[in-house]
């Protein structure tokens, strides 16, 4: 079977083989790029930057060159995948968070100096709802929750399966998700953004992406 998140991994492998410093988002799509990085023999060479504890544990097993972000350095380049992409005329959004990152994902996304972002066509949209993650400090959960309700959305707190109680990020705080209509995201996210207890939300807009590469079986474009 065509193994579209390896072909992405590829697509983008000419572009990280002289950057030093490499900084790597969340999920499986990052994880089959760190397969093939090491496949090509270029993650021991590398310095390596992650946006959580999950990206770290795997990178460890094949280097020691992780390094903490406390340190200063700056990405050279930024690889992530989404969880949609909002390609509607004027809009062209990203929404992440589905492996709970966004947070560090943002973090990166702006601080680095070239953003990658690499996904799937089946995560394009155009226009329909779609459901964007909120990360809260768990002091404010309830007053939050109460004050999105109070303005037509309607958060579902992001629990672990099988357990009980919320998932907690690596930063110690709680998602929620709410589903949204996908018009002026980012006008929303501000204004989610403004809520005191929210720390951050999985609406990623134009500032915080260079080149979105999307793929399927018939091939691979650049955005
Ligand atoms: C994690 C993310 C991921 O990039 C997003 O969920 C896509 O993941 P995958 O590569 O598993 O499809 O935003 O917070």
């Amino acid at each position: 079977m065509y193994d579209t998140k390896k072909a992405l991994a590829e697509y983008v492998l000419p572009m990280l083989r002289d950057k030093k410093i490499i900084g790597l988002g969340t999920g499986k799509t990052v994880r089959k790029l760190v397969e093939v990085l090491q496949n090509a023999n270029l993650l021991h060479n590398k310095i390596i930057i992650t946006s959580s504890v999950d990206t770290d544990l795997l990178v460890s097993r094949y280097t020691q060159n992780v390094l903490s972000p406390l340190t200063g350095a700056i990405p050279e380049i930024y690889i992530d995948s989404f969880d949609f992409f909002l390609n509607s005329g004027d809009e062209k959004i990203l929404v992440k968070g589905g492996g709970g990152a966004l947070l560090r994902e943002k973090i990166l996304s702006f601080f680095s100096t070239e953003r990658i972002f690499i996904g799937e066509k089946s995560k394009v949209i155009s226009k329909r709802d779609v459901l964007v993650p909120i990360e809260i400090a768990p002091f404010a959960l309830s007053f939050v929750v109460s004050k999105l309700r109070s303005s037509g959305l309607n958060p579902t707190l992001r629990e672990s399966n099988g357990k009980m109680g919320p998932i907690v990020t690596d930063n110690g705080n709680v998602l929620v998700d709410v589903s949204v209509e996908t018009s002026n995201l980012c006008a929303l996210e501000r204004e989610i953004k403004s809520i005191p207890g929210v720390i951050e939300t999985g609406i990623f807009c134009e500032k915080l992406y260079d080149m979105i590469v999307i793929a399927d079986e018939g091939g691979t474009i650049e955005i």
